[in-house]
């Protein structure tokens, strides 16, 4: 089983791939658009969650997820379609560095997305590349609440994407031109309900399924991220959300 398909099991009950509540998504939404008909724009979409939310709760919003993979797709795309929004959500399976919007957004989404660009700063420039002016950039991304293991740190830096704390990152966002109105650090039980539901979901689906091929690889993984989360980084690792307003 790949890397997506796994990664789809395990987002089952928390189609949000980020520790972010339901309640929170909604309200960092509805910080973020600011006129009733927006268009928002999703690099690194997962299967569009956040967007489905952001048509669903925002009459006249459009929005357009962009994703490498294209995993749960239909799924999304068939809830619009029934709650009757479809025609204004569109998700895109391309790498977000190709992707050349035919049209500004007033809202860009980067969210646990910003390491498909490298680094925290070229996904801010590449969503500034992206935004209409007096547009709003939603980002989410890790920093370390406390200071690492070694073995920790070696575990999740395994790309190129370092973390800092949060005060030394807000301090390169705020440096490089922009300014937070709002931000949301994720708490411990939104975590905790993220990574439940993660490992859990995928556990869960190799019980269902015992003469599977794949049932003893999803429950060695399951296992084996639950195992990193509550022996590694389980409040150690954070989340922030910040609402960012270009710098004028
Ligand atoms: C942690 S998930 C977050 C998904 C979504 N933003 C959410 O919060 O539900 C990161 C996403 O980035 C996507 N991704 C990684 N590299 C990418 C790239 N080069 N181009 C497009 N998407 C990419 C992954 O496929 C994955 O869906």
């Amino acid at each position: 089983m790949d890397r997506q398909t796994l990664s789809d099991l395990a987002h089952a009950d928390h189609p949000i791939a980020a520790p972010v509540s339901d309640v929170i998504v909604l309200d960092l939404l509805d910080r973020a658009i600011r006129r009733p008909d927006a268009h928002v724009l999703d690099l690194g979409c997962g299967e569009g969650a956040w967007l489905l939310r952001a048509v669903q709760a925002h009459e006249g919003v459009t929005a357009t997820g962009v994703d490498i993979s294209s995993a749960g797709f239909d799924r999304t795309l068939a809830e619009a379609a029934r709650l009757g929004v479809g025609d204004r959500l569109d998700l895109v399976q391309q790498d977000v560095a190709e992707y050349r919007s035919p049209r500004k957004a007033d809202v860009v989404l980067s969210i646990g997305a910003a390491y498909a660009f490298g680094e925290l700063l070229p996904a801010l420039a590449a969503a500034r590349s992206h935004l209409a002016e007096d547009g709003v950039v939603l980002l989410g991304d890790c920093f370390w609440e406390r200071e690492p293991d070694p073995a920790v740190r070696a575990e999740l830096e395994d790309g190129p994407q370092k973390y800092v704390d949060l005060a030394t990152m807000v301090a390169r966002v705020v440096a490089d031109g922009w300014t937070p109105v709002y931000g949301h650090v994720s708490t411990l039980a939104e975590w905790d309900d993220y990574q439940w539901s993660w490992t859990g979901s995928l556990a869960a689906w190799a019980l269902d399924h015992p003469d599977h091929p794949d049932r003893e690889q999803a429950l060695t993984t399951s296992a084996a991220h639950r195992d990193s989360w509550l022996n590694g980084y389980r409040g150690v690792l954070g989340f922030v959300t910040l609402v960012l307003r270009p710098t004028p």
